[in-house]
């Protein structure tokens, strides 16, 4: 199947996925100038009581940039941007947070923890496509049936709430009746990593933990230190932080004083994604991270790290291609 036009002249096929309070404007648009779909939570934008609506700032902003350096560099135009809808009941924001990204006629739109038809038609009604995140093939059917357009297959590894299905077994599965656009998310986070998505019958990847360790994340810069410092074994997958599976950078939380190695269960009734996520004061800095994290070196600016998976991406490819004949 043809991608959709959103999906089509991206500088590599990758998106930068969507980061709880981490994906901000600044990251969004250095993601895009650079090529690559860049994305951020809606519920990122959080305005003080009173105060003008963030959302609409940052969409404004995100059209108005975008389009100024559309016109000034035609031939290497931005790629298009993402907002995240997470589609939850704590979500108390989520009509209006689609009446605006339908008043901006949003390009992408990604949603989470839920399917929903009128979610998928408000993205249509303005020419947009949506992409459901699945952690297995029972959702991924239930997205497609709701509507979407696309899926994104999140495997074993992944930053925040992650799969626990090999990447390999899970796309295979989805490829076996879904031809339409498949993103693979989880530890992403070299070009060679982004072949392998792609190899496996993946469109393209979705690389999230890799871009925390930008100058423009707003993330501390001790937590971009710890991404740069830690690898796949300094990762730890627990539902304890919010009821869902997810994975954690292990210093982080016995920094907040306890053992990641024993970590108890947690309550899924307490789930809420909300816009007031009541935790305790001392989990505030456990930070979530895949654990493709082994491949990030330095902290950079956005632009260069896409240079480097770019740089990667290509040499793979050649590398590949190189060894077609012996195998033949
Ligand atoms: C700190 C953090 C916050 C995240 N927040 C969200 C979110 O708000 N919405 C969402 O759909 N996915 C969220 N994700 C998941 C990513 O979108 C994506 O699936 C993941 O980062 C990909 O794996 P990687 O981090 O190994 O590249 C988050 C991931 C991390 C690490």
């Amino acid at each position: 199947m043809t991608l959709p036009a959103q999906l089509q002249n991206l500088r590599i096929p990758l998106i930068g996925s969507p980061l709880f309070i981490i994906s901000n404007p600044d990251l969004v648009i250095a993601q895009c100038k650079a090529g690559i779909i860049g994305s951020f939570p809606a519920l990122n934008a959080r305005e003080k009581d009173g105060d003008p609506i963030l959302l609409e700032a940052w969409l404004t902003r995100i059209n108005e940039e975008l389009d100024r350096y559309n016109q000034a560099n035609p031939d290497t135009p931005a790629a298009p941007y993402a907002v995240n809808q997470i589609v939850h009941r704590s979500n108390t924001r989520l009509e209006r947070d689609i009446e605006i990204c339908v008043k901006h006629k949003v390009p992408v739109w990604i949603t989470s923890l839920g399917a929903r038809v009128e979610v998928n038609e408000a993205a249509h009604s303005v020419g947009g496509i949506t992409l459901h995140d699945v952690i297995n093939d029972r959702f991924a059917h239930k997205a497609i049936e709701k509507g979407a357009d696309g899926l994104i297959a999140v495997a074993a590894g992944a930053g925040g709430h992650a799969g626990a299905l090999s990447p390999l077994a899970l796309v295979q599965e989805i490829r076996a009746w879904f031809d339409g656009p498949l993103f693979l998310s989880g530890s992403i986070a070299t070009g060679d990593a982004l072949l392998a998505a792609q190899a496996m019958g993946a469109d393209g990847g979705y690389a999230g933990s890799a871009f925390i360790a930008t100058e423009e994340a707003n993330a501390e810069d001790r937590y971009k230190q710890m991404i740069v410092e830690s690898g796949a074994s300094d990762i730890v997958y627990s539902d304890l932080f919010t009821g869902v599976w997810g994975n954690y950078l292990k210093p982080s939380i016995a920094a907040a004083g306890m053992d990641p190695e024993n970590l108890e269960r947690s309550d899924p009734s307490k789930m809420n994604f909300g816009e007031s996520r009541e935790k305790p004061k001392s989990w505030k800095e456990i930070w979530g991270s895949g654990q493709g994290i082994g491949a990030v070196k330095e902290v950079v600016p956005a632009a260069k790290l896409v240079d480097r998976i770019a740089g990667e991406y290509f040499a793979a490819f050649e590398r590949l291609s190189g060894q077609v004949a012996r195998y033949r």
